[in-house]
């Protein structure tokens, strides 16, 4: 089946949810100037090579690179009974989202043989002690294959992990230690100090000990990755169909590369959830798909909306303060839990329902219970992805009904290339939303301070750590009040 992805703005303007939650046509026509002058500076920074996600959807450019990145996962699946990734934020997510899209639900539950020969497949996204000693319950070290992905090569989550792990792996298998780690790192950082380039600590640490490495290209941020080796290498374990997932971001950079803000569906989204939270307070974001595959979609784009979008300056460098603040939900399951606050609770958000056409199986009710549910035979005897769908409808319904905006995007079936397109769809309309807003989308300025201190607080000694520390100390000091019993 070819590649098919709709997008139906219709419930976010004005004529369905009316002129004081909705948009008018003119606000988008307003809008288109502005439009393109993002979209030419997009452009002129993507062919200086600034920014480099686009470049990821080039199939024919990338075939040998596919290839060898799939070779290497064939090659991982032959030799170990466990896959797992060591990463964190854009390192973690996009592995996490791709997998549940594209492999059985219940991959991990499924004998080998039912996965196809393939490893089971875990992601370590935390460093909760009780994760990582529960985990280790689970797997044999010897038949373990552990891909640590950091794009600045020393994320202290992840290289904390790897230090754990690599002790571990090599009191049981010696030696042979390094056969069990893949890396995928950059080539060279910026040092923030020195302003110059230089090799990360994992990278030099990898080629030390002789363990396979992979390159994230310099121009690709974390949260923008999945569609390079950081995505692509644990996909291809699976055995997921790489190239697919190229071909499909390259069937919607066709599209989505389009100037024209209403021939380009990546460009209108942004619009519209800029317009939104702009003229319409609509200061949340709510991805909802109706699809069990895609519910960790919903995760992966919170991270890219947020990180993305949540900025304190614009450029030039102005206090802004923006961000649209992303929430997550599945459909049918929060229809029971967020939906209430949604349809009636305060009027700031805007849903994306994301809907699916062709599922892969089938399940039916049965007409066996009827004469003891009464009054309930409206359910029995169907095809249960009936009562999905009109649980969607009814859904949007209600919410357009309340005057709540809201769009939809159809995915024609949930398979590889579907979702290499869905993924680089969600990063073109962020860069654009990022530059409707003015501010950086490729940078995350506000998670550094957080990270610094912990590192002081850990006992780091390099420059300005000491200064940090007393920072805390002072702030602590003002903490006077003494916590509260609950029990
Ligand atoms: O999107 C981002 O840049 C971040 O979320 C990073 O992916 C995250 O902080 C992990 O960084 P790294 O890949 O350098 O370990």
């Amino acid at each position: 089946m070819a590649v098919s992805i709709l997008y139906d703005y219709n419930n976010a303007m004005a004529e369905v949810v009316g002129a004081r939650h909705g948009l008018t046509e003119s606000m988008l026509r307003d809008l288109e100037p502005q439009a393109l002058c993002v979209h030419e500076n997009l452009e002129s920074r993507r062919e200086k090579g600034e920014i480099g996600f686009y470049a990821l959807a080039d199939y024919e450019e990338r075939r040998t690179e596919l290839d060898a990145i799939k070779a290497k996962g064939d090659e991982i699946a032959e030799r170990f009974d466990d896959f797992v990734v060591l990463g964190i934020g854009g390192s973690a997510l996009g592995p996490i989202c791709v997998h549940r899209a594209l492999n059985h639900i219940y991959y991990n539950l499924l004998g080998k043989e039912e996965r196809g020969g393939r490893p089971r497949f875990f992601v370590l996204d935390n460093i909760d002690p009780d994760l990582l000693a529960d985990f280790l319950d689970l797997i044999d070290p010897r038949r373990t294959c552990f891909n640590v992905i950091s794009k600045s090569g020393e994320t202290p989550e992840t290289i904390s992990q790897f230090m754990g792990f690599y002790d571990l792996v090599k009191e049981k298998v010696g030696d042979r230690v390094n056969e069990h780690f893949v890396v995928t790192t950059s080539e060279s950082v910026n040092n923030s100090a020195t302003g110059k380039k230089e090799p990360p600590p994992l990278r030099v640490a990898a080629e030390r000990l002789g363990m396979d490495l992979f390159w994230i290209p310099e121009n690709v941020g974390g949260r923008f990755s999945e569609l390079s080796v950081v995505g692509l290498l644990p996909a291809a374990v699976t055995g997921i169909d790489i190239h697919s997932m190229i071909r499909g971001a390259q069937a919607a950079a066709k599209i989505c590369g389009s100037p024209s803000l209403f021939e380009n569906p990546a460009y209108l989204n942004g619009a519209i959830h800029f317009l939104a939270e702009r003229y319409r307070g609509k200061r949340i974001s709510v991805l909802m798909p109706y699809s069990e595959a895609l519910r960790e979609v919903a995760d992966w784009y919170r991270q890219l909306w947020a990180e993305s979008l949540g900025k304190r300056r614009c450029e030039p460098p102005n206090e802004v303060f923006v961000g649209q603040t992303p929430a997550r939900a599945l459909g049918t399951t929060d229809q029971h839990s967020q939906i209430q606050l949604y349809v009636e609770g305060p009027n700031d958000k805007i849903v994306t329902f994301v809907a699916v056409g062709e599922f892969d199986r089938t399940f039916k009710t049965g007409t066996g219970l009827n004469e003891y549910l009464l009054g309930l035979d409206y359910l029995a005897g169907r095809e249960i992805l009936d009562l999905f769908r009109a649980e969607m409808e009814g859904t949007e319904f209600s919410l357009s009904r309340s005057e709540r905006p809201n769009v939809r995007i159809t995915l024609g079936r949930v398979d590889a290339e579907h979702i290499g397109a869905l993924l680089f769809f969600y990063m073109v309309q962020t860069a654009f939303t990022g530059g409707l807003y003015g501010i950086n989308a490729f940078d995350q300025p506000g998670v550094e301070m957080g990270k610094r201190a912990a590192a002081a607080l850990m006992g780091r000694l390099t420059d300005g750590d000491g200064e940090i520390r007393d920072e805390i100390e002072k702030y602590n000091s003002r903490r006077t009040r003494p916590p509260l019993k609950i029990v």
